[in-house]
């Protein structure tokens, strides 16, 4: 696996690949089976496949979220190599922000509500990175999970609406055993915290209402952000003490 740390050097590269199919898995690095099924994907449906890892700071809306989360290099660079990757691309932040982020992307209807509504500014800096790398990748394919659902349909917006000449992939969510969606955030929760997440997808899944499950969701223990029905979705968004979980399921006609 070809590792590259420079926008140049990159660029240089990405010249020699004309011609040939390209994969692209956008990623924040703490890497879990849900990223490297993406990245298994990517490989089967094209030639070369190149994974990203680049912890945004524009798309954290808490300072402290963005210090706390996981970064774990040396072992995301293993897995990615016994996973097959051609290319593991990880930009600094001042090459990725030499602008120092006076250029943004900014969606104004979609990107106000839920996600948008409790994360303010995260989806500009969410669309902002996505530009930058699509631009630099230069991929047939990108591929994104429909665990961040939003994200995904504003991914989408953008690319139809700037014509980048990318086919954004949906890929299904991975769970595990109990239910719980597969996310970097995961690892920090404590035992007892992990165990009582599961109920979050369990309640998601469960038929109920928005409101009965925001209810039991609170008696439970968690803070709920939000528990809405859109897209033929039902979307949710909680907080176990200090940890932030968000997930969807398909709502059944
Ligand atoms: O989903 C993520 O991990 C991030 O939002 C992404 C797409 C890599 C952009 O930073």
């Amino acid at each position: 696996m070809n590792i590259v740390t420079k926008i140049n050097d990159w660029q240089t590269l990405r010249k020699n690949l004309t011609g040939r199919s390209i994969g692209f898995v956008p990623t924040m690095g703490h890497l879990h089976a849900g990223h490297l099924s993406l990245c298994e994907r990517s490989r089967a449906e094209n030639e070369v496949t190149v994974v990203s890892i680049f912890v945004n700071p524009t798309q954290f809306n808490q300072a402290s979220d963005f210090q706390l989360y996981p970064r774990t290099i040396e072992q995301d660079t293993s897995l990615l190599a016994s996973h097959g990757v051609d290319y593991l691309f990880l930009p600094d932040a001042e090459s990725m922000y030499a602008d120092h982020y006076q250029i943004q992307v900014t969606e104004t209807e979609l990107s106000r509500e839920l996600e948008g509504e409790f994360r303010p500014g995260h989806f500009n800096g969410m669309l902002t990175v996505v530009l930058k790398l699509l631009n630099l990748v230069q991929a047939t394919r990108a591929y994104f999970g429909e665990k961040d659902y939003q994200q995904l349909l504003l991914v989408k917006k953008m690319v139809a609406a700037l014509f980048l000449p990318v086919d954004i992939i949906p890929c299904e969510t991975m769970r595990a055993e109990d239910g719980l969606a597969l996310s970097s955030r995961n690892s920090r929760l404590t035992p007892e915290q992990r165990q009582k997440a599961a109920h979050f997808p369990r309640l998601l899944q469960s038929g109920q209402c928005a409101e009965d499950i925001t209810k039991q969701l609170e008696l439970l223990g968690f803070k709920v952000d939000y528990i809405a029905d859109r897209w033929q979705r039902r979307l949710g968004a909680v907080w176990v003490d200090d940890v932030r979980l968000i997930d969807n399921v398909i709502l059944s006609p």
